[in-house]
């Protein structure tokens, strides 16, 4: 490891940061309503075999050629003998700092909720328009948010992401659960869980298969270097295979929590499911409400500050990736890096927080063939999450297993764990990096590019 670039203390330190990054908005905030608009128990079950079957082997490569070469995305191609797949750790850095423009905002919401429901005004359910709408309120928490997260990150690696992360994962898992266990007890708390179990096969048409594969992306925060950079303060001692089935295990656990939490709240108060962005920001509120003015606030703050610390644990390692860039590659000191990059980022950020309502030529922004009117954050969302990530996965999947060779992947995965060698699950990976995930997300990344820009409905053709 180069001097004075730092690294996780401890394997758990690892998990749990990168864990922490993959549990977010996405989880809490996204999944629920892709699950409500996608028919329920078939999305699940498509999203859970998307997220083993596909996101867990780019995981797997990711963190293995981050370690390898103990550098950031780019570097790290670079460090492996070819530059000219640097393109695809440029393309990551870039998805990082757009994504992360957005989502501190959609981050800076949640945070403005837990004020607004702990000071008791429940009807910011009603008012979701207006607060997003309102850039002074909103803009004033997202420069909170993105100074912590800058915080953070320039306390480096050990001192900084690892400690916040084994403060707020565990919070989160025991405010999560708290949570269900009182979602249980509310009438008709059954006929969602039955929503949101019992799949109806029927449900499963070519729209749901795409939008679970994209979910499971996104949630597992594949396809942008995240876990490469992460993987390069990784110790050679790791076991990298098992530490990404621990993470994978991990995101998809609360994902899943996070629908035992919900929909017993939304059927017990006869809410719609498909209510798509608003369900949990206009829904939620008012169920908060009901619990009257003592559990209210308490209650319901305790959601909305899980919310904030799910996706501060998102931030803080988004922000991380072009950070490294900057000290890798521009020699830049850490501090210095976090704050030029939280900067920018933040800057960046300020048309998507005009986006909703505050400036109307960012608010209808762009009208493209297929996906139709979107504000500016939509459109920042469906280039980076929606494009790039996918399009990244599948060229980390062929670079690693065509460029980089299988040979050389297996040698590190095998840096501590020998048992790795020869087994199933190392022939399982390999597979999955050679032959699955280039086909579908290959697939996947032409039919975005067709479908949203285009116009041409691919999925149309699908049945269903
Ligand atoms: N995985 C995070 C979430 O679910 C979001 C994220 C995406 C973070 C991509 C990093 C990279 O909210």
């Amino acid at each position: 490891m180069s001097i004075g670039r730092g690294g996780f203390s401890s394997r758990l330190g690892f998990i749990l940061a990168a864990a922490g990054s993959a549990v977010g908005l996405g989880n809490i905030w996204k999944f629920p309503f892709e699950v409500g608009q996608g028919g329920g128990a078939a999305f699940v079950l498509m999203y859970l075999v998307f997220c083993f079957v596909l996101c867990f082997p780019v995981m797997v490569a990711e963190i293995a050629i981050g370690r390898k070469t103990q550098l950031n995305p780019v570097g790290a191609f670079k460090a492996l003998g070819h530059r000219k797949w640097a393109f695809i750790g440029y393309l990551g850095i870039a998805s990082a700092v757009l994504i992360l423009s957005f989502y501190n905002v959609v981050a800076a919401w949640a945070f403005g909720y837990f004020v607004e429901i702990v000071l008791g005004h429940f009807d910011i359910g009603q008012r979701f328009g207006e607060f997003t709408a309102d850039w002074i309120t909103v803009g004033g928490y997202s420069t909170i948010f993105m100074m912590a997260t800058a915080y953070v990150v320039s306390r480096g690696v050990s001192d900084g992401i690892e400690r916040a992360a084994k403060i707020l994962m565990p919070s989160l898992f025991v405010m999560i659960l708290v949570l269900i266990l009182y979602a249980l007890t509310l009438p008709n708390a059954m006929e969602g869980i039955r929503f949101y179990i019992v799949p109806d096969f029927s449900q499963i048409t070519g729209v749901v298969v795409y939008s679970a594969l994209g979910q499971a992306f996104f949630s597992l925060s594949v396809g942008m270097g995240l876990l490469m950079t992460y993987g390069s303060y990784l110790s050679k001692k790791a076991n990298i295979v098992s530490a990404a089935a621990f993470i994978t295990l991990m995101d998809v656990s609360v994902a899943t929590l996070a629908g035992f939490m919900i929909f017993p709240f939304v059927f017990s108060l006869g809410i719609e499911t498909d209510g798509g962005p608003g369900l949990i920001f206009v829904t939620l509120p008012g169920v908060f409400e009901s619990l009257g003015p003592i559990f209210g606030p308490i209650v319901g703050g305790v959601f909305f500050l899980l919310l904030a610390f799910a996706a501060f644990t998102s931030t803080i390692s988004v922000l991380e990736v072009p950070t490294a860039y900057m000290i890798d590659e521009k020699k830049m000191k850490r501090s210095n890096a976090t704050w030029l990059v939280a900067i920018f980022v933040f800057i960046l950020g300020i048309p998507s927080m005009l986006s909703m309502g505050a400036v109307d030529a960012l608010t209808h922004f762009i009208d493209l063939p297929g996906a139709g009117e979107m504000n500016f954050m939509d459109f920042v969302s469906l280039i980076s999450s929606d494009t790039f990530l996918p399009l990244v996965g599948f060229l980390i999947a062929v670079f690693t297993a065509y460029v980089w060779k299988t040979e050389n992947f297996n040698l590190e995965i095998a840096n501590g764990d020998q048992s790795i060698k020869g087994s199933w699950l190392q022939s399982y990976v390999n597979f999955a990096i050679g032959y699955i995930c280039p086909v579908l997300l290959g697939s996947i990344f032409i039919v975005t590019v067709f479908d949203n820009f285009l116009g041409i409905k691919v999925l149309t053709l699908l049945p269903g």
